[in-house]
């Protein structure tokens, strides 16, 4: 059975984030934070994610992406999409968005993280640790998705094969504060991406 850890204690690190920084990128200095993308299946946050990811690399500024079906893979292979596997699904991934943040990263997760509470705790994990966290809220409305289909899993879902499928049989909670919310209807993905790059930029993330 899971016993919970007792007599655990926190070990201080002998490398503060100012120096991790100075080491990271060309650009220097400490930028780690975590964007957190929120959004239906389809919505677009892998790819507004990847792009980003890229964006920041090319300039000179480290940046890692973590993403749901990639993360499914690995580390999270054991969970599903019950409520309770994606909370905990939710809670590895935040805990592991932190650490890639405190090492100097900005940390990129594309998640569907349908629940407001899940996310809050992401927040807060981070706020924590004074670790910035912006939840980006990707605005794709749910009809739109199932039009593009792209992975053909809302059919899927429609005729039952998939089951507990989000929007579809299990519930979506739009975000009531996110930091930014990003439309895609009539936007090119280097578009949504920019709206980003520069919600960074206007906070002080990046120059
Ligand atoms: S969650 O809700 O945050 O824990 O989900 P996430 O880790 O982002 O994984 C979502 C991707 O898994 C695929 N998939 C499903 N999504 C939603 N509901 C069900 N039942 C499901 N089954 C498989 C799908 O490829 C999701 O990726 P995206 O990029 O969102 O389409
Ligand atoms: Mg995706």
């Amino acid at each position: 059975c899971l016993q919970i850890a007792t007599n655990v204690t926190e070990q201080k690190h002998h490398v503060s984030r100012a120096k991790r920084g100075q080491i990271l990128g060309h650009l220097r200095g400490f930028r780690g934070c975590t964007v957190w993308f929120t959004g239906f299946s389809g919505a677009g946050k892998t790819s507004i994610a990847f792009e980003l990811e890229a964006y920041l690399i090319s300039h000179g500024i480290p940046a890692y992406a973590l993403d749901g079906d990639n993360l499914r893979t690995g580390l999270n292979k054991d969970l599903g999409f019950s409520q309770r596997d994606r909370e905990e699904n939710i809670r590895r991934v935040a805990e592991v968005a932190k650490l890639f943040a405190d090492a100097g990263q900005i940390c990129v997760c594309s998640f569907i993280s349908p629940n407001a509470a899940d996310r809050r705790i992401a927040r807060m994990i981070h706020k924590e640790n004074d670790l910035k966290f912006f939840e980006v809220f990707i605005d794709t409305p749910l009809e739109i998705c199932e039009q593009r289909d792209t992975k053909g899993l809302y059919h899927k879902a429609r005729q039952g094969i998939i089951k507990g499928f989000t929007g579809i049989d299990q519930p979506y909670e739009m975000p009531e504060s996110p930091e930014l919310v990003v439309k895609t209807v009539n936007c090119t993905v280097e578009e949504s991406t920019m709206r980003v790059v520069e919600m960074l930029q206007d906070n002080g993330v990046i120059p």
